[in-house]
């Protein structure tokens, strides 16, 4: 049984997240907490810092796996003024990218303690394929993240600490909705040759199997789980 931190879990893809991993000690997150949740707003500056002491607090002093998941997806048109394009530019990377980044170092320094861990990150299809005029923001911090996990992958595997990504494309959350209105639904989904988006039970069992089954040879690998609308 592991002890297992999860970031974004309220809804969505970290719901399912966490209830895949049950049997395990799993910790919750998400910005107003919750039952089984700890309060985090990832916007702050000093948020992942207290989540993870937090987090260690609630799985007695011993993190075996942390799973990146709390993301946002908000549109920055590059018509508005140039503050706010800068302000929410700043807002996608602080959540999407530097909270997970910090939680990945603190991660990697128990870690290296505690004979290693695993680390898994939800990042999506638009690291590597790019997204919206309205959303260079979004894949960039996507693309960051990939970037991320494989340098840890490859920086640690010596001492244990294992890293890996999923790669999620559409996915039927609320986020994903709104989305597939806003871009016309049907249209959308005939790029995709599976013929539907994908579910949160399939993109969690993904995370599961990285965060525990997946052999550490695996480790610094990513999982697309789009329908086959990006193969790369
Ligand atoms: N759905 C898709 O189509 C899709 C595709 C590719 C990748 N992804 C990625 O998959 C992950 C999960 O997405 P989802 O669709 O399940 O999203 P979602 O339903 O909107 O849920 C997002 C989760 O992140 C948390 N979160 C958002 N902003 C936060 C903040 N400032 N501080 C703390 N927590 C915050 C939310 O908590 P609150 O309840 O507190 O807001 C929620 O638990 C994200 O990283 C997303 O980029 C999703």
């Amino acid at each position: 049984m592991a002890n297992i931190l999860v970031t974004g879990s309220s809804r969505g893809i970290g719901h399912s997240i966490v209830a895949a991993l049950k049997g395990h000690n799993v910790i919750g997150h998400s910005s107003a907490g919750g039952e089984g949740r700890i309060a985090a707003d990832l916007s702050r500056p000093e948020a992942a810092r207290a989540l993870w002491w937090e987090a260690m607090g609630a799985l007695g002093g011993r993190v075996d796996v942390l799973v990146n998941n709390a993301g946002i997806f908000e549109a920055a048109p590059i018509e508005q003024g140039d503050e706010t394009w800068v302000a929410e530019w700043e807002r996608t990377m602080r959540i999407n990218l530097t909270a997970a980044a910090e939680l990945c170092r603190l991660a990697v320094l128990h870690f290296r303690q505690n004979g290693g861990g695993r680390i898994v990150n939800v990042a999506s299809r638009a690291a590597y394929r790019g997204d919206s005029p309205q959303h260079w923001h979004y894949a960039a911090s996507k693309a960051g993240m990939i970037g991320m996990t494989k340098s840890i992958a490859r920086g640690y595997a010596a001492e244990n600490v294992l890293a890996f990504a999923v790669c999620p494309g559409f996915t039927m959350t609320g986020m994903a909705e709104d989305y597939l209105d806003s871009r016309g639904g049907s249209k959308l989904l005939a790029d995709i040759p599976l013929g539907r988006v994908a579910s949160t039970e399939e993109v969690a069992e993904t995370v599961r199997w990285f965060a525990v089954d997946a052999p550490p040879s695996a480790t610094g690998a990513v999982i697309d789980v789009n329908g086959a609308s990006y193969v790369r």
